[in-house]
């Protein structure tokens, strides 16, 4: 998925609260101040290559904001957030129903990828693009459900661990000084809130690796359970949040406290998660936009 802040000559001072874009459906008809906030391409469902959702591809969707760009190309070089956070793993998971075949597609996702990176800088002209990794996947209730909510799925984490070993080398090769590209890195921030003290559900935050940093206390306050177990949740495995039977009766419970939970229905995290994951690379941000 893209965002663009493109022609916003993001100062350093509004790096942090940026208002959030128009969306690229919604361009017609905004006003002047509304554009000036950048436009968001992403689209729900997406991913790298095509999921099978039949959504635009970030390829395509780099398509359109170059066309969008056409006769005012930005000046001042414009900033983009390139969100990756899984579809293209999922829609596999889901054709296949086997963790390792989303496994084996981490090259093929990394080498489009890497593509549509090098043409936002190269072609599109980005002065700077901010990268995300992926989330501790297998932490997801998609695949805690199973787990009875007790732990994240190690297979599904390793998934994530071996996309972000992948994303770095993908960088560093890119961009070996970091002009570029930036890192942002949500994997940390999402396995130290959902990790605590007496469980140890994350692959990749194990007791000998926490001990050697210093302690930060979660800032997120809730129970291990809730950590695991989504706000929205269907009656059935198979089902989803939002489900209805015929005569409209709800197929799904919803929780009383959402800003007590971390994730929102199966696999999206919810307001509050994201906002304390934010809250932890907010002056990264802004450094990097700042040089
Ligand atoms: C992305 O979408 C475009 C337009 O539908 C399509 O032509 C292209 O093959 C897709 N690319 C990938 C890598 O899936
Ligand atoms: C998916 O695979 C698991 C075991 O790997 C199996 O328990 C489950 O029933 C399968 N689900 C479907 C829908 O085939
Ligand atoms: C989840 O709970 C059910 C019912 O208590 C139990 O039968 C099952 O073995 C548990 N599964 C796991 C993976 O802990
Ligand atoms: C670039 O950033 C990565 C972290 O994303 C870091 O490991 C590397 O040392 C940095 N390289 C330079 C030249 O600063
Ligand atoms: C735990 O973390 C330590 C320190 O990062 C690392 O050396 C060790 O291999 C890890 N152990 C496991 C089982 O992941």
């Amino acid at each position: 998925m893209l965002f663009c802040w493109a022609g916003v000559y993001v100062r350093a001072a509004s790096a942090v609260g940026i208002a959030t874009p128009v969306a690229y459906k919604l361009r017609r008809g905004a006003p002047g101040v509304v554009l000036a906030r950048g436009m968001n391409f992403a689209v729900g469902g997406s991913g790298v290559l095509d999921t099978g959702y039949f959504q635009r591809n970030l390829s395509a969707q780099i398509d359109l904001f170059q066309a969008h760009l056409r006769g005012c190309s930005p000046t001042g070089g414009g900033v983009a957030l390139v969100v990756v956070s899984g579809n293209d793993y999922a829609a596999v998971v889901e054709k296949d129903n086997d963790t390792s075949a989303a496994m084996a597609y981490i090259p093929t996702v990394m080498r489009g990828l890497r593509e549509q990176l090098r043409r936002l800088r190269d072609e599109v002209g980005m002065r700077k693009v901010v990268v995300t990794n992926l989330h501790p996947m297998g932490c997801t209730p998609f695949f805690t459900r199973k787990l009875n909510y007790s732990r994240c799925d190690p297979v599904a984490n390793a998934g994530s661990d071996k996309h972000n070993a992948a994303l770095r080398s993908v960088l560093a090769a890119l961009d070996p000084d970091n002009r570029t590209f930036l890192l942002l890195d949500l994997h940390t921030p999402f396995t130290d809130f959902i990790d605590d003290d007496d469980h140890h559900p994350s692959s990749s935050n194990n007791a000998s690796a926490r001990s050697s940093k210093t302690k930060t206390k979660t800032r997120f306050p809730m129970q291990q359970q809730r950590r695991l177990r989504p706000c929205c949740e269907s009656f059935s495995v198979d089902g989803y949040c939002g489900q209805q039977d015929d005569a409209g009766k709800r197929l799904y419970t919803l929780c009383d406290e959402p800003e007590q939970h971390m994730y929102w229905d199966d696999v999206h995290p919810t307001q509050a998660a994201w906002a304390a994951v934010a809250d932890t690379f907010r002056a990264a941000i802004h450094d990097f936009l700042s040089t």
